[in-house]
């Protein structure tokens, strides 16, 4: 039926629900991934509010909660020296950030499965757990890579608002479908860039229908100081935790990220399309792991210029999210498009929309300097 699909894992699809039309879309998610399909991560989301004239070279691009700082001196250095030997799969080097990321997490090596970013794990644990009658129950709003992914391969999809504090509803979330395959937390959220207590996702834990999973994406975590949640990992409950390097790490192009969980979660993301991953971006994530002093420096650093501009949203009295990350939203009290575009024409590229919050933007936090440009423009188009 489709080349890329063994029968035997078109026969497991079928048992969970799939039709054989979806195959091709199927296919498509494993073997390509985000780059087959570039609708599905945050720079490819971030260009659906991007106005279609060419962008500036001193445009402030604040659309994609990148980091503005980069990689950290020490991982430049290492990534350029590894260059000469680009010749080379060095399987080594993944090996090695393996064991540095197992070791930090207190995990066992076999807990921990290396990629390139965190997209793709993302991605194929939809694959993995979600079917047209297990659904993929997320939030809302949320971060739309792995609900995007659901309703491409055909996949039911669950969204739940988030609570009046902006947390993940959790117990709303266990409520809204009698069959999840797989529960999407993003904590610190994206777009709210706000907090869901360790206790709710301890009580979704234990509380969730047997078989299904809860998937925590930690991607932000870093950035709000807030605990990561690997020990659930090791206590070997029915969490995958998704971590990357695009953000506190500043690697989002050189990319690395990891899947955490059971060696039987993992078995079931493993990847189709398994090969070497770009030694760049494992020897860059290994060296940056083993800097004490960069993930306080730069949290405190992104603290910063976060207590300012939502200072100054304050002070003007425009509403906001309390974010504890490295985006916010903010209403502009007219549809967020229009805001959006207007903000383009003053060279400032902010981020998108979502459907069910339609007056509200989301801005990613650049350096102080990109914020001032911001706050300048802000202030001229809603006057
Ligand atoms: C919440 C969240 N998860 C995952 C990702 C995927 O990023 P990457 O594939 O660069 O790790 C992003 C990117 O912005 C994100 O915001």
């Amino acid at each position: 039926m489709n080349a890329c699909l063994s029968e035997q894992r078109q026969d497991e699809f079928l048992r969970r629900g799939f039709s054989r039309r979806s195959f091709g879309r199927i296919a498509a998610l494993l073997s390509g991934g985000a780059a087959a399909l570039p609708f599905f991560n945050e720079p490819a989301l971030a260009q659906l509010s991007a106005i279609r004239e060419p962008i500036p070279p001193d445009a402030v691009m604040i659309n994609a909660n990148e980091n503005p700082l980069g990689p950290c001196e020490e991982a430049r250095a290492a990534v350029k020296a590894i260059v000469d030997r680009g010749g080379r799969y060095l399987y080594q080097e993944t090996f090695s950030f393996t064991d540095t990321l197992a070791e930090q997490e207190g995990l066992k090596t076999s807990y921990v499965m290396p990629f390139a970013g965190s997209s793709a794990p993302l991605h194929q644990a939809v694959l993995g757990f979600t079917s047209p009658t297990r659904a993929f129950v997320t939030a809302d709003p949320g971060y739309e890579s792995g609900e995007r992914a659901a309703e491409f391969i055909k996949a039911k999809v669950v969204r739940v608002p988030l609570t009046e504090t902006y947390a993940h509803d959790v117990r709303a979330m266990v409520a809204a479908d009698p069959n999840p395959g797989l529960y999407y937390i993003c904590n610190p959220n994206n777009p709210s860039g706000t907090l869901t207590p360790k206790e709710d996702i301890e009580w979704l834990v234990r509380n969730k229908p047997a078989g299904s999973v809860v998937m925590i994406d930690e991607a932000y975590t870093h950035i709000a100081g807030a605990p990561f949640m690997s020990y659930l990992v090791a206590q070997d409950k029915d969490v995958i935790i998704l971590r990357t390097f695009s953000k506190i790490y500043g690697m989002a192009g050189l990319r690395a990220g990891a899947a955490l969980a059971r060696p039987d979660l993992l078995n079931k993301i493993r990847p189709w399309s398994a090969g070497a991953l770009p030694i760049t971006g494992m020897l860059g994530a290994n060296v940056s792991l083993k800097q004490k002093y960069l993930v306080p420096e730069r949290r405190k650093k992104i603290a910063d210029v976060r207590a300012d501009v939502l200072g100054f949203l304050d002070q003007h009295n425009f509403k906001h999210t309390p974010s504890v990350s490295n985006k916010f939203m903010v209403d502009v009290g007219r549809p967020g498009r229009e805001i959006i575009v207007a903000m383009q024409k003053e060279k400032i590229y902010i981020g998108r929309v979502w459907p069910s919050w339609p007056t509200y933007v989301r801005v990613s936090i650049g350096t102080q300097e990109e914020m001032d440009k911001f706050k300048t423009a802000f202030l001229k188009v809603m006057a």
